[in-house]
C-alpha cells in the first residue's frame, strides 16, 4: 500500500481504451520521470505485435507469462518511473502482489462505453465482440479496485492521485475510508474548526478514533508550548495515524508532531483554509515556529493523504478567503494560467495538482520548488516587521507586486485581483528581515522573477538597491 508516490514508481491499470499509455507519457513529463509502455515493452521484446502474440503459440497464456514478466522488470528498476500496465496485467496474482509492494497504482478511469467506442473496430485481440467485452469490463473492475491507491481520468486527477490527494466535495463525511490501514487515529485539530468540523469527522473515522487533541487557533498552534502539549497527550503507537484537521497553522504543527513521535508515524492532512488547500498541506513540508522566525524547525513529512473537501471552505471569513487568493493569484502567476477567473473548486483543483507536481519532483527544496517563494522574500520581510501583526495575503498581494515590478512586467492582474495597499511598518526593520531571508547569501536575498507569466526565474541577485527601492515602494509614508 503506498498512497503517494514519492521515491516510489507509478504504476497505472485500467481496463482497455482507458487512455493509461497517453496519459502514462504525460504523467511521466509531468513529474520529470521515465515511462514505460509495457505493451510496447513487450512488442519489442518479442519482435512481434500483440494480436501476432495472441494468434502464436500459447495464445493468451504464453502472452500473459511474458507480461507478468515485463511488469516484474520494470518495478525492480531503482528510480521511479510510470509504468503503464495492458488492460489484463491484473488478473495475474503475482502482478497484483507486485504492485502492492512496490508501486503506488493508480486507476485511470473510463465507463465502458467510452472504453467500447474507443477500442471497437481495432485490432485489439480482446475488443473483437461488444458483448464479451462488456462482461470483461465488469470481472476486472474488482481486480482494480483491489490494487489501486488512487485514481483519476484526466491528468490532473492522477498528479494529484500520486501526491495522495484525494479532492471531492463531500470528502470528510468518507474520511474513514480515506485515511489508509485500520490502525488507530487521533486528530489534531484548531479548536475553532474543532467546533464546526470534529464531530463528522469523528464519526466518519467510527471505532478508529482515540481522541482529539485541540490546537489554538492561527500562529499559536505552531508554537514550541502546543507542540510539547501535544506529544504529552499523544497515545498512538507506531501503527497510529495522526489527522491534522485545520488550516496550515494546524497542519503545520500536527504534521511536525507526525515526524518526530515515535521517530515518525503516518499523518493525514484534512485542510480547512483557501491557503492549506492550495498550499500548506501539500508538498510535506512541516514546522513550528521559534521566537526567532517562522518555521525554523521542521522536517519534510508527506502526509500518507490529504484530504481536500472544498465544501469546507464554506465556514471561512472573507479574510481568510482572501488570504488564499493571493496563493491562488502567486500559483496563476507561476503556471500562466488564469486560475483566478475559475470557479473556487476548480481554481482549488488546478493549484493543488500545480504544487503537489512541483513537489514530486522537488520534494526536498534543493531545486524548482524555490519558484514557490514567488513574491514570498518581500512578503516575509514585511510581515516580520510588523511582528506578523499584517494578514499574510496582503503581505503576498504586496511581494507579488514587488516581483512583477521587478520582473518588468505588467501588475494589473496584483492590482485587479488582491488590491494591494501599502502598509506602515518601519523601512529598516523591513530590509533588515529581508536581508535575513532564508534564501538569502551574505545577506544578499536571491529572488524568484518571472521572464513572462509561466516561465519563472530562479536565483536572481540583483543590486542592493534596486530591491530596497522596490521594498520601499510597498511601505506607506
Ligand atoms: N507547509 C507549507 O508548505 C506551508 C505553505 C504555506 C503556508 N504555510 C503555513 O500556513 C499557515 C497559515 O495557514 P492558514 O492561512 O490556513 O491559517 P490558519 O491555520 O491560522 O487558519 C486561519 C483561521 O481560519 C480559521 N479556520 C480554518 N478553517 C476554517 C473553516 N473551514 N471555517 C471557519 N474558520 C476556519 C482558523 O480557526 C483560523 O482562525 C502559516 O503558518 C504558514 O507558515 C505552510
Amino acid at each position: 500500500m503506498a498512497p503517494h508516490a514519492l521515491d516510489r514508481h507509478i504504476a497505472l491499470v485500467g481496463f482497455m481504451g482507458a487512455g493509461k499509455s497517453a496519459r502514462g507519457r504525460e504523467l511521466a513529463e509531468r513529474l520529470g520521470r521515465r515511462f514505460v509502455d509495457v505493451d510496447r515493452k513487450i512488442e519489442a521484446d518479442a519482435g512481434a505485435s500483440i494480436p501476432q502474440l495472441f494468434a502464436g503459440s500459447g495464445g493468451e497464456m504464453a502472452f500473459r507469462l511474458r507480461e507478468c514478466r515485463t511488469v516484474l522488470d520494470a518495478l525492480s528498476t531503482a528510480d521511479p518511473a510510470v509504468i503503464a500496465l495492458g488492460g489484463g496485467a491484473v488478473t495475474n496474482r503475482q502482478v497484483r502482489d507486485a504492485l502492492r509492494e512496490q508501486a503506488c497504482t493508480l486507476l485511470v478511469e473510463v465507463d465502458v462505453e467510452q472504453a467500447w467506442e474507443r477500442v471497437r473496430g481495432t485490432d485489439r485481440p480482446l475488443a473483437q465482440d461488444e458483448a464479451e467485452f462488456r462482461e470483461r469490463y465488469e470481472r476486472r473492475r474488482p481486480l482494480y479496485d483491489e490494487v489501486a491507491d488512487g485514481r483519476g481520468s484526466d491528468l490532473e486527477g492522477l498528479v494529484l492521485a500520486a501526491a495522495g490527494i484525494h479532492l471531492e466535495a463531500g470528502a470528510l463525511e468518507r474520511l474513514g475510508e480515506l485515511v489508509p490501514g485500520n490502525g488507530p487515529v487521533e486528530i489534531a485539530a484548531d479548536a475553532h474548526v474543532a467546533g464546526i468540523y470534529g464531530m463528522e469527522a469523528q464519526l466518519a473515522l467510527g471505532a478508529r478514533v482515540r481522541g482529539l487533541h485541540e490546537l489554538p487557533p492561527g500562529e499559536d498552534a505552531k508554537s514550541f508550548g502546543t507542540l510539547e502539549r501535544l506529544w504529552r497527550e499523544l497515545r498512538l503507537d507506531r501503527q497510529g495515524t495522526l489527522v491534522a484537521l485545520g488550516g496550515g497553522t494546524t497542519t503545520d504543527a500536527a504534521g511536525f508532531a507526525a515526524a518526530t513521535w515515535l521517530r515518525g508515524i503516518d499523518w493525514v492532512a484534512v485542510p480547512t483554509t483557501l491557503v492549506g488547500q492550495v498550499d500548506a498541506a501539500i508538498g510535506g513540508k512541516t514546522a513550528i515556529d521559534l521566537p526567532g522566525g517562522k518555521n525554523l524547525v521542521g522536517a519534510f513529512h508527506w502526509p500518507i493523504r490529504t484530504v481536500i473537501d472544498p465544501a469546507l471552505l464554506d465556514t471561512l471569513p472573507d479574510d481568510e478567503l482572501a488570504n488564499g487568493r493571493a496563493e491562488l493569484v502567486k500559483t496563476g502567476l507561476l503556471a500562466g494560467e488564469l486560475l483566478w477567473e475559475l470557479p473556487l473548486p476548480d481554481a482549488v483543483r488546478r493549484s493543488a495538482a500545480f504544487k503537489a507536481a512541483i513537489c514530486l519532483r522537488d520534494p526536498h527544496d534543493r531545486a524548482e520548488r524555490a519558484q514557490l517563494n514567488l513574491g514570498h522574500t518581500f512578503a516575509h520581510a514585511l510581515e516580520a516587521a510588523a511582528d506578523f501583526a499584517l494578514p499574510h495575503g496582503r503581505a503576498v498581494a504586496l511581494g507579488l507586486l514587488a516581483a512583477l515590478r521587478l520582473s518588468g512586467l505588467d501588475t494589473a492582474v496584483v492590482d485587479e485581483q488582491l488590491r494591494p495597499e501599502p502598509v506602515s511598518v518601519d523601512r529598516d526593520r523591513a530590509w533588515a528581515a529581508l536581508a535575513r531571508d532564508k534564501k538569502a547569501e551574505d545577506g544578499v536575498p536571491k529572488l524568484v522573477l518571472l521572464d513572462a507569466p509561466g516561465t519563472p526565474r530562479l536565483g536572481v541577485e540583483l543590486p542592493p538597491e534596486e530591491i530596497r527601492a522596490a521594498l520601499d515602494s510597498l511601505i506607506a509614508g
